[in-house]
């Protein structure tokens, strides 16, 4: 899936955007440090502009859970990237690390955590003690727990589908204005669909020229029985300039940074947006 064409044909969701392939740099920081590092001024462009078209494209939803379909296609590098741009822009914001399994998120922030998710789910903890500075940012991070045999029972009792997933998201709603949410890959792993009842959207991330399409349409299909908004689809890992060839046969530009991409994909999420009139209704709170 290389192209705006392909995601509105695969997926029936509107392309939001692509992200570069981070380029070559001396910093062996994660590339979501681009939005603080400014080492990879296309990369950060990339993110500042996807938060902007979330913004736009999703008005009132504030738990945002980020999905794929598979591992690597970029959900955490773009949870991150989106959270701490939020944070950035003066929105109280927190980010959730729900990949039990590989807490690519917390690791990435750097919290490994005595005391983190799940410990304040099973009220062991109290809020405040699993809540972590970002430190580059003003953002908060609820990192995932570091205990296993704490996390092996979460798997087991399916914790994200209990009622303390209720009280969690209540209490995060009344402290912050945005929560953006970390997921395991959809198609492995049953957490993203046991969230979707907290979750106001969702962002769909794919591996561009990667993923495979029947992957995709998959886990898109997964995540529209849920009936929680899909915003769209978002492809990550690009190359920084569209290959000539292929924009000339196909007649639609692979979206690298370099030749702007966003903004043809601003142009398609105005004419189509996947939220329906009644989910657009359900996000606005109304
Ligand atoms: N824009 C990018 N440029 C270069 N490398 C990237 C980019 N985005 C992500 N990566 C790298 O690709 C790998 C996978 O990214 P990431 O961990 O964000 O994917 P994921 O979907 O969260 O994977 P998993 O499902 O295994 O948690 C990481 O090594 C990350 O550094
Ligand atoms: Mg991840």
């Amino acid at each position: 899936m290389s192209t705006s064409r392909d995601v509105e044909r695969w997926t029936g969701l509107p392309y939001l955007g692509a992200i570069p392939r981070a380029q070559a740099r001396a910093s062996r920081l994660n590339p979501s440090a681009a939005v603080v590092e400014y080492d990879d001024p296309a990369l950060a462009a990339s993110f500042k502009n996807l938060h902007a078209t979330f913004l736009r494209e999703c008005p009132g939803a504030r738990v945002v859970a980020l999905s794929s379909a598979v591992p690597k296609d970029g959900k955490t590098t773009c949870s991150v990237a989106l959270a701490r741009t939020s944070a950035l822009r003066g929105h109280r914001t927190v980010l959730l690390d729900f990949d039990l399994r590989r807490r690519s998120a917390s690791a990435e922030l750097r919290k490994p955590a005595a005391v983190g998710l799940l410990e304040v789910m099973s009220g062991r903890a109290r809020l405040d003690e699993g809540l972590y500075f970002d430190g580059f940012t003003p953002l908060y991070v609820l990192p995932a727990s570091d205990d296993l045999e704490l996390v092996r029972k979460a798997v087991v009792k399916d914790v994200f589908s209990s009622p303390m997933m209720t009280e969690l998201v209540t209490v995060l709603r009344r402290r912050f204005d945005y929560i953006f949410i970390d997921t395991p890959p959809l198609l492995a792993v049953a957490d993203t669909r046991h969230i979707a009842p907290h979750v106001d959207a969702f962002l769909f991330v794919t591996r561009w020229g990667r993923t495979p399409k029947d992957s995709v349409a998959a886990a898109v299909d997964l995540l529209k029985s849920t009936r929680t908004p899909l915003a769209g689809v978002v492809l990550t890992q690009a190359p920084p300039q569209a290959p000539p060839r292929a924009a000339e046969k196909t007649g639609v530009v692979a979206r690298g940074v370099e030749c702007d991409p966003l903004s043809d994909a601003h142009g398609t999420l105005r004419r189509r947006s996947s939220l329906d009139t009644a989910d657009s209704r359900r996000l606005a709170g109304g």
